[in-house]
């Protein structure tokens, strides 16, 4: 996704550039680390996608450093220059890994050292890479939740602009998946722009989270430098320094915070996924995609599938594991920092990422799919749909519902029995079972009157979808903010 880090990072030639640097921790420790533990412990495949985070937060710990004195104007312009370099590096794809580079972190700082020489020392001062790395991913995340809050939109947009377009075709509504009553296409879709505000709200509260700077709090217990945190969190644009820096370095919660978000618009989108398999089927024939956008069969020449619907659905399994696997990181780790932690960016990483790209998928396949509001029509003719309202009609004339509901029963069990529709009885039918029904009785089953009936707030009556659709204006709206930081 574009939150992501510079794409292309040129892979190490060990040969060419022989010997590795040594490690920031030589002094203690005098052997080479054993290359089979190096592989074992590196992430940089993974955090490479920090880079430009890591540059960012250096850029903003160096200057600071310059503020309160650490450095000299010559040495922090030296640091600078540097770093901007690496970051248009990363950026363009010719950062060249080394071999030995155990993270993005070290591997900006060893790259800093080739381009400025030993005044880059000086940049780790009061800085340790558990605050460093909890820095980077915040700005990852933040920036990674204002782009799902701009794809849930998108997909929310989708949703209405096809609600509106269909804000009167009747279709079957259905509970155990069997026809229930009338409801419309458009208060269906809607129930799902319903969904994604409220997955918006999680985003925009994990955007919250994340908006606090750890920086300053060193390995976990601060420093005896007087550092300027607010100076750091003002130029990174963070709203605030976490408060304890235990709490600071430990702390994960935030991606937490957006992987459960994840993961509940991830099983939104599985079932909007299903509904659209479903509706493609011969049984229901409600929606039918464009060939762009469908699959066909290696084998079965007359296949058409919702492939996308259904991996929408089955990548909601992935995303819903994402966060099962780092709350379970989390949950037997004393205070501080344990490299347990460095295993927090994958399931964070591939949670974003597969979000990201259903919603989009989505926006698009709700864009393309054809709509068959006559199929739905015909499915939303079956008479028994209005047997509630044929109780309804009952109650109004002063019946008790359960008695009504055992009336519309019985007729309906009769009615089925002899091969009839309750459409089909007349008045004296309808009386027979029970003089309380009047002459309007035979006028329930018109598909469209009894959509019109059905305008209590929050129905899917014409008049509750419109001021629905006006509502959804405002969430898409709050959506919108929300991306925004507001
Ligand atoms: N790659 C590590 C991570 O992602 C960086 C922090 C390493 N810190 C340490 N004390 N070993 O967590």
């Amino acid at each position: 996704m574009s939150s992501g880090a510079p794409s292309g990072v040129a892979t190490p030639d060990r040969r060419a550039r022989g010997a590795r640097a040594p490690k920031v921790w030589a002094g203690r420790l005098s052997a080479p680390t054993s290359e089979r533990v190096e592989a074992y412990t590196s992430s940089f495949a993974v955090d490479r996608r920090l880079g430009a985070d890591d540059v960012a937060g250096s850029r903003a710990h160096a200057r600071m450093l310059r503020s309160i004195g650490v450095l000299t104007a010559a040495q922090h312009r030296a640091l600078d220059t540097g770093l901007r370099a690496i970051a248009a590096e990363l950026a363009n794809g010719t950062f060249v890994v080394a071999p030995g580079d155990e993270d993005i972190h070290t591997a900006v700082e060893r790259r800093l050292f080739e381009l400025a020489g030993p005044v880059a020392g000086m940049l780790h001062t009061g800085r340790s890479r558990n605050d460093q790395v909890a820095t980077d991913l915040r700005l990852w995340a933040r920036r990674a939740c204002t782009d799902l809050l701009i794809a849930t939109a998108g997909l929310q947009e989708s949703l209405l602009t096809r609600a509106a377009e269909h804000r009167t075709a009747p279709m079957p509504g259905y509970t155990h998946l069997q026809r229930a009553q009338m409801v419309s296409l458009a208060h269906h879709l809607l129930a799902y722009v319903e969904m994604f505000a409220r997955d918006a709200l999680r985003l925009g509260a994990a955007r919250v989270a994340c908006d606090e700077l750890p920086l300053g709090s060193g390995a976990l217990a601060g420093s005896t430098l007087p550092l300027d945190r607010e100076r750091v969190a003002d130029e990174l644009g963070f709203a605030r320094i976490a408060a304890n820096s235990m709490d600071a370095v430990a702390d994960r919660d935030f991606a937490v915070d957006i992987t459960a978000a994840c993961a509940l618009t991830m099983v939104h989108c599985s079932r909007l996924g299903e509904e659209l398999v479903l509706w493609s089927s011969a049984e229901f024939g409600f929606t039918s995609l464009p060939d762009s956008h469908a699959t066909g069969s290696s084998l079965m020449p007359q296949k058409k599938n919702a492939d996308v619907a259904e991996l929408a659905r089955g990548r909601s399994g992935r995303v819903i594991g994402d966060l099962v696997a780092l709350l379970t990181t989390l949950k037997g780790l004393p205070l501080t920092y344990n490299r347990d932690l460095q295993e927090d960016k994958e399931p964070l990483f591939d949670a974003v990422d597969t979000t990201a790209a259903t919603l989009r998928m989505l926006t698009e396949l709700i864009t393309v799919v054809h709509f068959d509001i006559d199929a739905m029509r015909r499915a939303a003719s079956d008479p028994a749909l209005q047997a509630t309202d044929a109780a309804e009609h009952l109650v109004a004339n002063g019946v008790p519902f359960r008695e009504a509901h055992g009336i519309v029963g019985a007729l309906v069990a009769r009615t089925l029995a002899t091969g009839r529709t309750l459409a089909s009885l007349d008045l004296a039918e309808w009386q027979a079972a029970s003089p309380r029904f009047g002459p309007g009785v035979v006028d329930l089953f018109d598909p469209d009157a009894a959509l019109r009936r059905r305008d209590v707030p929050g129905g899917p009556g014409p008049r509750s979808v419109s001021r629905q659709i006006t509502r959804a204006r405002a969430l898409i709206a709050r959506t919108r903010r929300a991306a925004a930081g507001g």
